[in-house]
């Protein structure tokens, strides 16, 4: 049989890039008790007020269809959290997706396509890929380099756009790295997009799972507004993924312009979640809080226990939910360094190679564990660290 060639163009983007994870989980399966710190999974459930809300909601008959912008409350408390960010926002700006990963799909087919090219940094967050290769434009890598903590500079951003190149795809804070742009970084960047006309599509899903550093986006900056549209959602900020609940924010004339898109996708969302999402945008919790507190903890942990080791070495994350360890040393990339982990010391961790070229030499692991969990984990991975280099100098 025939097939569209977006099927060509997405195969293998999909689950494949997840192969370890999917070995993981199958020896957990069969009983092979592996500490698994493959996926970033919120490790505390959303607020129960968030559940008894969506709960009331659709008792109270919110289960009919939902206007296609989104309903009315929910674009209100987006409206509100935007406006904090800059004064003009209005429901004009805003639309809402079930969740980032639907918005950043929608978003980027009403703004590239084929013969277009989309830049965005490597290493860069497992789907985007399939996300730029389905709207038909190719992607093009800006290097995030290891020396700058994986900061996205805006000269690379300059050097790597040629004519056909449309939308920056930016990722702040960012996964896998943990990297928070600085103010200056955020404004050079957009400076380079406005001079080269390009737009600025911004995953913001981490904006609230910061470790002490400011946040800062080109959505917040009137010389960027025109070409900015910001994506996020509840997953992260609320522990609530699978409500699958987010938005885009970008100029009125961009969401006219998607809106038929989203409506001919999506024919509008969930009244009850929509409820639900209001009330988690507009009132205050300390779910983020919480997740920023065990998550940096955690980072502190698996960097003590690193503290011997003198060949993984951790690379303190800004914000997220991840940490990233540089396993060069030990003579392995990161793929064949995470097999034999997985193999001989049963931890799972995603290898930063799946994420991009520029961190082959670095294991990504969860910070969604508990802490003993952890140390436990990152001190088998130290351990096969040691046996792999105390190997190669026997070798020698
Ligand atoms: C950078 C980034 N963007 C988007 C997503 C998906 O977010 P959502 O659950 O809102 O679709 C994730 C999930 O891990 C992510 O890490």
């Amino acid at each position: 049989m025939r097939y569209a060639s977006i099927t060509d163009r997405l195969a293998g983007l999909g689950s494949g890039k997840w192969a370890l994870h999917l070995q993981a989980r199958a020896m957990i399966a069969a009983g092979v008790p592996v500490i698994e710190l493959t996926i970033g999974e919120p490790d505390m459930p959303p607020d129960r007020a968030l559940l008894d809300e969506a709960a009331r909601a659709m008792y109270a008959g919110r289960t009919k269809y939902s206007d296609g912008r989104g309903e009315p409350a929910v674009v209100a408390a987006l409206v509100e959290k935007y406006r904090k960010r800059r004064a003009d926002v209005t429901e004009e700006n805003i639309l809402c997706f079930p969740g980032t990963q639907t918005a950043l799909f929608a978003v980027l087919l009403g703004l590239a396509e084929a013969g277009d090219e989309v830049l965005v940094g490597d290493p860069l967050y497992a789907t985007y890929e399939g996300v730029i290769a389905s709207s038909g434009a190719a992607i093009r890598t800006v290097p995030l380099r290891a020396e700058n903590r994986f900061h996205m500079k805006a000269e690379d951003v300059e050097a790597a756009i040629t004519p056909k190149s449309r939308v920056l795809l930016l990722n702040n804070p960012h996964n896998p790295s943990g990297a928070v742009l600085t103010r200056d970084e955020v404004f050079a960047i957009g400076e380079v997009c406005r001079r080269h006309d390009l737009w600025i599509m911004s995953d913001e899903v981490y904006e609230e799972l910061t470790f002490g550093a400011a946040f800062f986006s080109p959505f917040d900056f009137p010389e960027f507004a025109e070409r900015t549209v910001a994506v996020s959602s509840i997953s992260k900020s609320h522990a609530a993924p699978g409500f699958r609940s987010g938005w885009a924010a970008g100029p009125a004339e961009f969401c006219e312009r998607l809106l038929p898109i989203s409506e001919t996708m999506l024919f509008g969302g969930q009244p009850f979640i929509a409820d639900m999402t209001a009330m988690a945008v507009s009132q205050p919790f300390d779910t983020a809080r919480r997740m920023r507190e065990s998550y940096s903890r955690r980072a502190n942990i698996a960097a003590e226990t690193l503290a011997g080791s003198n060949t993984i070495r951790p690379l303190m994350p800004e914000g997220g939910m991840f940490i990233l360890l540089d396993v060069g040393a030990t003579g392995l990339e990161s793929e064949d360094f995470a097999r034999k982990l997985l193999g001989e010391k049963h931890v799972a961790v995603m290898p930063g190679a799946s994420f991009g070229e520029e961190a082959r030499n670095f294991i990504r692991l969860s910070l969604t564990v508990p802490d003993d969990t952890l140390r436990e984990a990152v001190s088998r991975i130290a351990d096969l660290g040691q046996e792999l280099t105390g190997a190669a100098a026997r070798q020698a």
